[in-house]
């Protein structure tokens, strides 16, 4: 390297997706390693609507680690970041006396700056956790030149997180191994697979915050004993036909099982000892509405789930996506001047029938809904190439 670009850093930014559970991930078996009790299954949301992107850069000249997220800098020294740091580090280091490389050719003993973004508000109350560790794993892999699996990695950041290495469909198998070898995320099937799956994000307008996910399935794990029934006895099955169901592409199998797997989910938090609630008012008149539609057309045309929050996240096919977003808004007048109802990929317009409203025949929650972010399934992360894009300046400092 020629002397005046020795105190140069080695700039990587990566983008990475959000995930959203069909069959929902809820409780550990070993809470450092991030272990689950269950396998779950989820479908990978497009980047063009939420996204979270990174840089990492690496300089001999950085003192120490340092990171900074949505504008603020962070405590590096969180947990769950020193583990995907030190299991990077490690297969890098694995990797060069693998090679037998004499010079630190990967900068292994330089400090890193982490910059992180995401492209929706957090305001959203989306999981940003799973899009925010895939991204800084697979950006700090790509700085230290680690290649391979790193699903694995990313789990131990947070546990949906390994889902978000993927695109389009993606198992997370639980595995069985002590050392949590074996418990990694796997594509079942690509973006591309479906691509009349059409997927909106209701964002209710949520009062306050709910409890974390971290915690609220620690709850579950020590009180609940539906939960204990569900990872045993009920999850197997379902990860079985709902694989299939995607591989066949059958849209009321995947609905039915993704409802059914939700409600399931939140029963086990109303199981939980004291009892946990994500689900309020609006989010129990989606599901209402959910089901009022789909007998009105005598088929499952419309699925919800819903995390650890309010907000539903809606699975439909294309043909259906316009009436169902006039339906929704039908019964959710929304704020008149609250700017675009509508965010991410086109929605038609269409007038409802008389007969299909009276028929719903719902009380109307004026406001309930804040906005839909229409989007489908997409692919994994990416690695952007435009320098002009990096978060860190050639100072190492964010722009
Ligand atoms: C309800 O992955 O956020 O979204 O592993 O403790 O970080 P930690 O939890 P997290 O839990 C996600 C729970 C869920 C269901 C799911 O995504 O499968």
């Amino acid at each position: 390297m020629p002397e005046d670009n020795m105190d140069k850093p080695n700039i990587v930014t990566c983008t990475a997706p959000v995930n959203i559970a069909v069959i929902k991930y809820w409780g550990k078996r070993n809470e450092e390693l991030i272990l689950p009790i269950n396998s779950s299954l989820s479908v990978t949301l497009h980047q063009d609507q939420l996204k979270t992107t990174t840089t990492v850069a690496t300089s001999r000249s950085f003192q120490e680690d340092k990171i900074w997220l949505n504008g603020k800098e962070e405590d590096i020294t969180h947990p769950r970041l020193q583990s995907c740091l030190r299991e990077i580090r490690r297969l890098a280091r694995k990797r060069r006396n693998d090679r037998g490389t004499a010079v630190d050719s990967t900068c292994l003993s330089h400090k890193v700056h982490i910059c992180s973004v995401n492209n929706f508000p957090t305001a959203a109350g989306l999981a940003s956790s799973a899009a925010g560790f895939a991204c800084l794993v697979y950006s700090l892999a790509r700085v230290f030149g680690v290649e391979g699996e790193l699903s694995g990695i990313a789990r131990q950041g947070s546990g949906s997180a390994c889902r978000s290495m993927y695109g389009g469909f993606v198992q997370w198998i639980m595995g069985q191994q002590d050392d949590g070898k074996d418990s990694l995320a796997q594509q079942v099937e690509p973006e591309t697979h479906w691509p009349e799956l059409r997927i909106l994000v209701l964002v209710a307008s949520a009062e306050r915050k709910p409890i974390g996910s971290t915690s609220g399935m620690q709850t579950s794990v020590q009180t609940s004993c539906l939960l204990k029934y569900r990872a045993e006895s009920v999850v197997p099955g379902r990860m079985v036909e709902m694989t299939e169901a995607v591989r066949r592409k059958d849209f009321p199998a995947f609905a039915e099982l993704a409802m059914k797997d939700s409600n399931q989910f939140h029963a086990t938090c109303l199981d939980t000892y004291p009892p946990i609630f994500y689900l309020n008012s609006v989010s129990h008149q989606v599901i209402n509405l959910v089901h009022c539609y789909n007998r009105h057309y005598g088929e499952t045309r419309v699925a919800y789930t819903f995390d650890a929050g309010p907000n539903a996240v809606i699975f439909t096919l294309q043909q259906h996506v316009t009436e169902f977003v006039q339906v929704v808004q039908h019964f959710f007048p929304p704020e008149i001047n609250g700017g675009q109802f509508i965010k991410g990929l086109q929605v038609n317009h269409a007038d409802l029938s008389e007969e299909l409203k009276q028929n719903i025949g719902l009380e109307q929650m004026p406001k309930g809904i804040s906005y839909i972010i229409s989007t489908t399934a997409g692919p994994g992360p990416c690695v952007v190439e435009d320098p002009t894009q990096h978060l860190l300046g050639s100072d190492g400092l964010p722009k």
